[in-house]
């Protein structure tokens, strides 16, 4: 056992891939299934915010656009719950613990998404965020999960690219159009700040994964980096960001901003957000909904094997 704990420590240190084939602590079998089962948890009610939009957007080409964006959300989910899976997780157990609450998803898809410009500042800041979080995922020490990070990032970019256009038109746009995009983005830029996880000094997982390398940069760091990033775009984009502290430290050489209500964020993750019994209700009845398919396909999945085996 020892060889095998200094072979899983080796790995770690040198910065090689732990795979599902590899020894490994029980501790990180453990926080991977939890981190792994909750990404893709978002990405599935991800799907419900902007999903409402479909059928509203203003042109043929803006529903193309969010429909092939909502539709790769689901395939991040599904890539998410097989990297999962290769660590002995069961997708339906997962599913399970996700619709009966015993498992979380991002606080940030439980707001609503009151006006079509809120489409294009989830794609901008929502999908921005997550591009801060995930690319350093690409360099995760669990093999599956860098592996599904360097496709999802990938697809990440172009929603990201896809909402800051939307905005981008809007703002070119109407008075009315210009109201709509501000009054989206003074609704959406504190929760997406909450996204990244409460502050470092009160995050019970984050030392742990960190030294596993599952992390490879802090919620503070990570958060400070969207920031940083964001500040120019809402610059270009001619909005402004609901922050009267933002300014930039020259000292620092970062962007100072103002205190996050982490009450919310409490609030949020425990189940009382604006939307997250709506977001568990539409996420149950679809999965009960879509029973007979998973027992038709196993129907038939049985029915293949016994034809193959006489
Ligand atoms: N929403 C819900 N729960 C959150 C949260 C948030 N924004 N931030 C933290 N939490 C939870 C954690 O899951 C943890 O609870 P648990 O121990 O029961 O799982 C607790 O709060 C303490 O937080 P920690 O910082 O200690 O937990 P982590 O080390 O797991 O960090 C995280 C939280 C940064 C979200 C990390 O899990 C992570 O990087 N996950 C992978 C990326 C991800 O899940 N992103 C979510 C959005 S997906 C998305 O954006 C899709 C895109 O297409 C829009």
């Amino acid at each position: 056992m020892a060889d095998l704990e200094e072979h899983f420590n080796h790995t770690i240190e040198k910065d090689r891939r732990v795979e599902p084939r590899d020894w490994m602590p029980d501790g990180y079998r453990a926080t991977m299934v939890r981190q792994i089962a909750q990404h893709a948890h978002s990405e599935i009610i991800g799907m419900q915010p902007e999903g409402e939009w479909i059928t509203r957007a203003p042109s043929l080409r803006r529903k193309a656009i969010l429909l092939a964006k909502v539709q790769d959300e689901a395939g991040h989910g599904l890539y998410l719950y097989s990297a999962a899976e290769t660590l002995g997780a069961d997708r339906a157990e997962l599913t399970a613990m996700l619709i009966e609450g015993r498992q979380k998803y991002s606080s940030i898809f439980n707001y609503p998404t009151l006006g079509y410009a809120d489409v294009g500042v989830i794609g901008w800041l929502v999908d921005g965020a997550a591009i801060c979080n995930q690319v350093p995922l690409c360099r995760s020490s669990y093999g599956p999960y860098a592996r599904a990070m360097i496709r999802i990032c990938k697809e990440e970019s172009f929603h990201q690219r896809q909402g800051y256009e939307l905005l981008m038109t809007m703002m070119r746009g109407t008075e009315a159009q210009r109201a709509m995009v501000q009054d989206a983005v003074n609704r959406w830029w504190w929760p997406s700040l909450m996204m990244f996880g409460p502050p470092d000094d009160a995050s019970p997982n984050t030392a742990r994964s960190m030294a596993w390398k599952i992390k490879r940069h802090t919620n503070d760091e990570l958060r400070q980096r969207f920031v940083d990033m964001t500040v120019p775009q809402a610059e270009a984009l001619g909005v402004t960001l609901p922050d009267p502290d933002l300014r930039w430290n020259p000292e620092r050489g970062q962007h100072d901003f103002g205190a996050i209500d982490w009450s919310e964020l409490k609030r949020v993750i425990s189940g009382d957000g604006p939307c997250n019994a709506r977001r568990l209700a539409v996420r149950r009845a679809a999965h009960e909904n879509g029973a007979w398919v998973r027992e038709a396909a196993t129907a038939h999945a049985r029915k293949t094997a016994h034809a193959h085996e006489t």
